[in-house]
């Protein structure tokens, strides 16, 4: 594929994290890219870089965190090479995002009528009149009636706060949407309706989309492509098809096997282990105190290996 055909390309991205008077690289050399109008699934465990990741590319890193190499291509600009005006320009409008937790992202005095028509007339999209007649049309279509546009917050119920913020993020029609865990503490219904809301933005408005998720039914059904993130790295990456169905990387395949398989007692079996704390990431694989196939070669970070349609990073598999 040449370069035209994403809208977003992370090439060798590494997030530095000042720790206590140390550096960590919390994100280590990521290579990740977004082609137009599909949906790329980053799927891994807590504490694996997910969020990070998304907030590098719009630049909401908190103070002790910084890119320390690489860059990040939007439209054939260098998002790492912005100042914080140029980047303001572009979130909101270009890029859009949505995370998990309705309520701190919405501000709970100001109505959802401003609260959603300030993104169009900040940016200078249209005037007032049509940034509400947008609103509206953008809240029916989320199923929240437009006779409610003039109240607050607390007057919503979680799922339809979620959609409220949803509908933040694609009135602008932007070109790229992160949503990150955007379903998680749904009900399935409204988690349905939300990601049917963006496959239709998807087709309709030419939306390209990174979705975040724990929840591999989510990736199966909403996203083209997938990667799998380990520890601040990408342990595997292609088309989600390849990726469920043929999992290579020890990672992936304990991923899915914690979702497909149940103990007898019917609740979810998980990995060995847990995430270590960026502070005892180990050298090597980063993978290597939790994995059923390590041996003496895992102490060198592991070459990537070509799959048909991506790739993984794995010495023994
Ligand atoms: N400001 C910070 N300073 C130091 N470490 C941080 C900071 N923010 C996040 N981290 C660490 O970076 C790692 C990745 O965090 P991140 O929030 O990206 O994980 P995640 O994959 O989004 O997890 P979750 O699924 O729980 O949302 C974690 O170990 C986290 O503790
Ligand atoms: S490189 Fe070694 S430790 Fe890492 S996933 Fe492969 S076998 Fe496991
Ligand atoms: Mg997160």
């Amino acid at each position: 594929m040449s370069d035209d055909n994403y809208i977003l390309e992370i090439k060798n991205l590494s997030v530095q994290a000042l720790i206590k008077d140390r550096h960590f690289n919390i994100i280590n050399k990521i290579n990740l890219s977004i082609p137009k109008e599909k949906t790329v699934a980053i799927v891994g465990e807590s504490g694996s870089g997910k969020t990070i990741t998304a907030l590098s590319i719009i630049k909401l890193l908190e103070k002790n965190l910084k890119i320390k190499e690489g860059s990040i291509i939007f439209d054939s600009k260098d998002l790492t090479e912005l100042s914080e005006e140029q980047i303001r320009e572009i979130r909101g409008k270009e890029i859009s995002f949505v995370f998990q937790e309705p309520m701190t992202a919405l501000n709970p005095v100001v109505d959802i009528k401003t609260q959603i028509t300030e993104i169009l007339t900040k940016h200078n999209l249209c005037d007032e009149e049509t940034a509400i007649k947008k609103a509206k049309e953008i809240l029916t279509e989320l199923s929240i009636p437009s006779s409610k546009i003039n109240l607050y917050p607390h007057n919503f119920s979680g799922g339809q706060r979620q959609r409220i913020l949803l509908a933040m993020a694609l009135i602008s029609e932007p070109k790229l949407l992160i949503a990150d865990e955007p379903t998680t503490a749904l009900d399935v219904v409204t988690q349905m309706e939300i990601l049917d809301t963006i496959e239709k933005f998807k087709k309709e408005k030419k939306l390209s989309v990174i979705l975040i998720t724990h929840n591999f039914s989510i990736v199966s059904n909403y996203s083209e492509y997938t990667y799998v993130m380990y520890l601040g790295e990408i342990m595997e990456a292609g088309k989600t098809e390849n990726i469920v169905k043929n999992p290579r990387h020890p990672y992936t395949k304990a991923l899915l096997n914690s979702v497909i398989k149940m103990d007898n007692k019917n609740r979810l079996k998980s990995i060995k282990g847990s995430t270590p704390s960026i502070s005892e990431t180990p050298e090597g694989c980063r993978f290597i105190n939790r994995c059923d196939y390590a041996d003496e070669k895992c102490a060198k970070s592991p070459s990537e290996k070509i799959t048909e349609s991506g790739y993984y990073r794995c010495w023994n598999v």
